[in-house]
């Protein structure tokens, strides 16, 4: 189904886009306190591998959208990700030095600051939304999935439930992972790739299917992101390697071993694959997606 699709020209194509849209946005704070304005800057505009953008723009495609309406969608979704990682290294959550290869944000400024950039990105997020190209409609249904993703009922409570997992006398089993691991990481993912299909006008059928798909691909991602943390180094992460058994963090390797988590993976990538089965061609940048989001070294 994928022959001759090329995921690295896809994405390095997306990623130059998204990349555009986001210093474009993120260079026009002029009103905003120079030292807020530089903090967000780094935060945003240092490295990451653009997962949430890169997937709403495939989703797009898939959903036959054309044009740059996605690249605000694919702009908002980075910058509530940036938030979420900038507050997830604060000292009172799970206290990283390393993000993206460099000092975290609260260490290259303070926490206050940090605290700050993380409220900015999430406000500007949903300014850039409400304003884009696209009949209002759809921006207020935008706006609405993506507050819906990021909330209390989303990346916020996955946070919440995450912390509260910590330390061993905790409630510790799969289910309860998996809605740790759905709300924190899987909602914002499922709805990168709703968001990019919204963006293109998508009928229902289409956005069932892709839901699915996102949501599959989205617990997956965290799954290999626990795995990384076990088995990968910092200098590949940019991140600091070995912080969830350290931090006594609820995981997939803690509960099932390193490898089964690994096959548990991968048999999700091939279980949001198969949602995909009447997308045809378009939909080989998603397919491909599935497969670097459990493969990935970093
Ligand atoms: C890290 O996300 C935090 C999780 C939700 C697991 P990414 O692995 O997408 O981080 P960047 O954006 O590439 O830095
Ligand atoms: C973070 O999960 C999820 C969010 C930021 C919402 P982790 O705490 O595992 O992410 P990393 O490993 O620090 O990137
Ligand atoms: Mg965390
Ligand atoms: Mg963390
Ligand atoms: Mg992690």
């Amino acid at each position: 189904m994928n022959e001759g699709f090329d995921l690295k020209t896809f994405s390095a194509d997306a990623i130059r886009r998204v990349d555009e849209a986001l210093s474009k946005r993120l260079g026009d704070l002029a009103t905003t306190p120079p030292r807020l304005a530089e903090a967000m800057r780094y935060a945003v505009l240092g490295g990451g591998k653009r997962v949430r953008p890169v997937l709403a723009i495939a989703a797009f495609q898939a959903a036959a959208g054309h044009g740059d309406a996605v690249l605000p969608v694919a702009g908002a979704l980075e910058l509530i990700h940036t938030y979420s990682l900038v507050h997830d290294d604060l000292p009172a959550m799970d206290n990283d030095d390393l993000r993206r290869g460099r000092p975290t944000c609260h260490k290259a400024f303070d926490e206050a600051t940090a605290i700050l950039v993380g409220d900015g990105l999430q406000s500007l997020a949903f300014t850039w939304l409400a304003e884009a190209d696209l009949p209002e409609t759809t921006r207020l249904r935008l706006v609405s999935e993506l507050a819906a993703a990021a909330g209390p009922w989303g990346m916020v409570g996955g946070q919440m439930l995450d912390m509260e997992a910590e330390g061993k006398n905790r409630p510790r089993t799969l289910d309860h992972l998996r809605t740790i691991h759905a709300h924190k990481t899987g909602a914002l993912l499922a709805s990168s790739v709703r968001m990019g299909a919204l963006a293109a006008g998508a009928d229902t059928a289409t956005l069932v299917a892709l839901t699915d798909f996102g949501r599959t691909i989205g617990l997956a991602f965290q799954v290999a992101d626990d795995v990384l943390d076990e088995t990968a180094d910092t200098a590949t992460l940019g991140k600091t390697a070995g912080k969830d058994s350290a931090q006594g963090k609820l995981t997939y390797p803690l509960l099932m071993g390193t490898e089964e988590a690994r096959n548990f993976a991968r048999s999700l990538k091939d279980e949001a694959i198969t949602r995909l089965t009447s997308f045809g061609p378009g939909a080989a940048p998603l397919r491909a997606l599935a497969t670097y989001i459990v493969e990935r070294d970093r």
